[in-house]
């Protein structure tokens, strides 16, 4: 295994590379969710780059950016027992050259359910992936579905610019008792993680009644937010039943597969979570 600081350097190794090389953008502080997509990138690829960054733009709060958890020896390990040939470890220059000013934004896409708390956020993550994508230039990038909104700005970024690599989606990991891995996780009490718990239990909840037949939004709405307990640990920013693809809000029944999603703060900790109803 390779690690790689440059954008030449990983650029040029990954075009003397014949066959497929497959792609996981990360921010590090790596965890089973990421480690799922590093195995089936393995699975799927001849060459397997990661990336480990911790992109500036994507934060609002300096102070948010300089307090995400960073553990680079042990992701390296992880990479290195997973068997990923290029670690990029890129610092802010390799990315963002001198006079960046180039932005990318997605006017509605961007600025929905997560869009509304973070704006910018997402110009943020189009910024780096484009960037990202451009000097790797792997055939398959994959990315969680732990991260909805994300990956359909990802998957609309790819499309309209034209890029060359497929976007793979993987599912979401959590753990046994239903709290999806995050590497904020860590920010959370021992109380604070057994509320939110609450979270993944209100969309499980709705998941059900779907199943059952439950397709009224409003309804389905309802029983996520009546499943969240402790209003005073937990702030819901929003609970949301959109077009899993438009993400345009549901007002009637469900008719197409929809995204079921939550953003809730829960004590200083942000926290999303999602399920799709697959109708
Ligand atoms: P990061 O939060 O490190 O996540 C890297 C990838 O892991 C993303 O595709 C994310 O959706 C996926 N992931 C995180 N938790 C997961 C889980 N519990 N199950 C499955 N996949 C999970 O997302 C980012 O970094 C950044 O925004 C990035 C795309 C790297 C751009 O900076």
């Amino acid at each position: 295994m390779l690690t790689i600081g440059t954008s030449l350097e990983i650029r040029t190794l990954s075009r003397e590379c014949s066959g497929v090389m497959g792609f996981v953008p990360t921010m590090g502080a790596l965890h089973e969710g990421h480690i799922s997509l590093l195995k089936r990138a393995r699975s799927e690829c001849d060459y397997l780059t990661v990336s480990i960054y911790v992109n500036p733009t994507q934060f609002e709060e300096q102070q948010a950016h300089a307090s995400y958890p960073r553990d680079l020896k042990n992701d390296l390990e992880l990479c290195n027992e997973i068997g990923v040939d290029f670690v990029f470890t890129p610092n802010n220059s390799e990315i963002y050259a001198k006079n960046d000013e180039t932005i990318v934004t997605l006017p509605y896409l961007g600025t929905v359910l997560e869009g509304v708390s973070r704006p910018g956020h997402f110009a943020g993550v189009a910024g780096v992936v484009l960037r990202l994508l451009n000097i790797v230039d792997a055939d398959k990038a994959y990315f969680g579905a732990k991260d909805a909104q994300q990956i359909r700005v990802i998957k609309r970024l790819v499309k309209d610019l034209h890029m060359n690599t497929a976007i793979i989606e993987c599912p979401t990991v959590r753990t046994s008792d239903g709290l999806a891995l995050s590497s904020r996780n860590v920010f959370l009490s021992a109380h604070e993680r057994i509320q939110a718990l609450s979270l993944s239990a209100g969309l499980f909840k709705a998941e059900q009644a779907f199943q059952i037949g439950e397709r009224s939004a409003r309804q389905l709405r309802r029983l996520v937010r009546s499943t969240i307990v402790d209003q005073d640990i937990i702030s819901i920013d929003y609970v949301s039943l959109a077009d899993s693809e438009t993400l345009a809000e549901l007002t009637g029944d469900v008719q197409n597969d929809a995204l079921l999603s939550i953003g809730a703060m829960v004590g200083s900790t942000r926290l999303i979570d999602n399920v799709v109803l697959v109708v």
